[in-house]
């Protein structure tokens, strides 16, 4: 190493240190240093050879002598820093960006230094030409899309939210979903932290896992997340349908992480948890939006046939328009009130007598006006009768040869029925001509038809947001039965979805923008 003192002699004396002093220095009072830091040793090398040629003095080292400092990619605050931590500089060098450079080569001569080569005002400019973004606090006071800007963002705190809501901590769950949810309302990619000041929902987690992905692609805490035995055991085991997280967890604390141990362990299961064992390939593939209507079509025939006139929707993520979903969610009413009554159990006879469910659980109406109106808010918890089932559906190639008009007996039952406990279960490939699919219905009076629409249409965070809003902006409370104005100690009524959000003060936001 030659001494600190000896490398400022020469470079002043020869102004060209280390440099190849074969070169005609053409503008002795322009002394040039590129800084390697973000540009690369060889990119420096490159540039600097090119300059020299050029007549350009581009020292090797840095010094007092150095008029312009030339850096890429680098703020002026990162250069800042690296000056202050030199021996000695001049006061007043310039610091320059690698634009200034090009063109001065370019040139043949070094250009005129405009405010636009300039680091600190290159600082300014690019902090005013951040996108600051602005969303109101609340997902049902704004538009979400299906697809969103941010997905690397927006999964990765789903995820942790996820893993939360499974380890039964609502509260962070919640959190995550939110934050997640504001991401999702960009109008575009976030790119850098300084655009999120100000945004509503994004705690001190949410903002560092953010920050991890932005500087280096992933979040250690989501990859370990998802990479965890604890995770992955309370994925595999909540995906049998009637299988809770505290139920998994009990498992998990049994040793039980996969559904061969479950099965070996000789833990009792109840009814849900049997079929949702039996049928957990199927359960755990996703429904498409062809095969939820083909469902709907052998609803809607179930519906008609054992009460003409009565209507039936499709409600949850496919209402949302998603093309795929865990389940297919319908809504039952009749425009005659009171005519709903008892309608469930027929039209679940029906299915069953033709062969359509695989399991069901019908649950009767609960819920009275008289008894739940104002002395109490709104439950979270609708009682409406409802019956959550498993569908035995026939597979494409089956159900496009059927004309849906002929939907009158499930041609598959006959060959199934011969072998109720097939091999379908886990891994084993089967070549059934059926699967099975998750399928609930909930049955409403008209009065109510509205609250019931808007409350299964979800998504789940929307809802939430909804009841949120109302109670705490509104002082009143929404369920998917009614709304009670708690100032005015009385019922508001509504026909539809349109008036419910006027009742609250919000701007009509359609299903397909309900996927916060
Ligand atoms: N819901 C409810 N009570 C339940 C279950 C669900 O009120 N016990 C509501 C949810 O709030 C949601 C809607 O029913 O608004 C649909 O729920 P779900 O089928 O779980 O979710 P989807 O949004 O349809 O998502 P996916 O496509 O995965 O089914
Ligand atoms: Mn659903
Ligand atoms: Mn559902």
């Amino acid at each position: 190493m030659v001494p600190l003192k000896r490398r400022k002699l020469g470079s002043s004396h020869t102004g060209n240190a280390g440099t190849n002093s074969g070169d005609e220095v053409k503008f002795p009072q322009v002394v040039l240093f590129l800084l390697e830091r973000k540009m690369g040793a060889s990119r420096r090398a490159f540039l600097s050879q090119l300059g020299r040629k050029k007549g350009f003095q581009v020292q090797e080292l840095f010094s007092e002598i150095v008029t312009h400092v030339i850096c890429e990619n680098n703020s002026g605050e990162e250069v800042r820093t690296w000056l202050d931590s030199q021996a000695s500089s001049r006061p007043g060098a310039h610091l320059l960006d690698i634009s200034w450079y090009t063109e001065s080569m370019r040139a043949g001569q070094p250009v005129e230094i405009l405010d636009r080569h300039k680091l600190q005002q290159e600082l300014q400019i690019s902090e005013a030409e951040v996108i600051m973004f602005s969303v109101p606090s609340y997902a049902c006071q704004r538009r979400t899309s299906l697809e969103n800007h941010n997905t690397p963002l927006t999964e990765a705190l789903s995820l942790l939210a996820e893993n939360a809501e499974l380890s039964e901590d609502d509260g962070r769950g919640v959190a995550f979903r939110r934050a997640a949810a504001v991401l999702k309302a960009l109008p575009s990619p976030v790119t850098s932290m300084s655009q999120l000041k100000g945004l509503p929902c994004l705690g001190e987690h949410s903002l560092r896992v953010i920050k991890d992905i932005l500087e280096n692609g992933s979040s250690i805490e989501v990859e370990s997340t998802k990479n965890s035995e604890r995770y992955n055991a309370l994925k595999v085991l909540t995906g049998i349908f009637g299988v809770g997280s505290k139920t998994a967890e009990r498992w998990i604390r049994a040793g039980i992480h996969s559904l061969h141990q479950l099965q070996d362990s000789g833990q009792t299961l109840n009814r849900a948890q049997q079929a949702g064992l039996e049928h957990y390939d199927d359960i755990n593939q996703p429904v498409t939006k062809a095969e939820a209507d083909v469902i709907g079509e052998i609803v809607e025939k179930a519906v008609v046939s054992v009460l003409p006139g009565a209507q039936i929707v499709l409600t949850g993520g496919f209402r949302r328009g998603k093309l795929t979903g865990h389940d297919v969610d319908f809504l039952i009413t009749h425009p005659e009130e009171g005519r709903e009554v008892g309608l469930m159990s027929k039209v679940v006879s029906w299915l069953e007598s033709k062969g359509f469910l695989l399991y069901q659980k019908t649950t009767r109406n609960s819920y009275l006006e008289s008894k739940d109106g104002p002395g109490r808010p709104a439950s979270n918890i609708d009682r409406f009768e409802r019956c959550f089932s498993i569908f035995k559906l026939a597979k494409e190639k089956e159900t496009r040869t059927k004309d849906p008009q002929e939907v009158t007996e499930n041609r598959v039952s006959a060959e199934t029925d011969q072998n109720p406990n097939s091999d379908k279960l886990m891994n084993k490939q089967t070549d059934t001509p059926w699967r099975a699919v998750r399928v609930d219905l909930v049955v409403s009076p008209i009065s109510q038809f509205a609250f019931a629409l808007l409350g299964w249409t979800g998504s789940k965070l929307f809802e939430r947001e909804l009841r949120r809003w109302a109670g705490h902006e509104r002082s009143m409370s929404l369920s998917s039965h009614a709304l009670f104005d708690n100032k005015k100690g009385r019922y508001l009524r509504a026909s539809s979805e349109e008036e419910i959000f006027a009742h609250l003060g919000l701007e009509f936001i359609l299903p397909s923008e309900r996927n916060a």
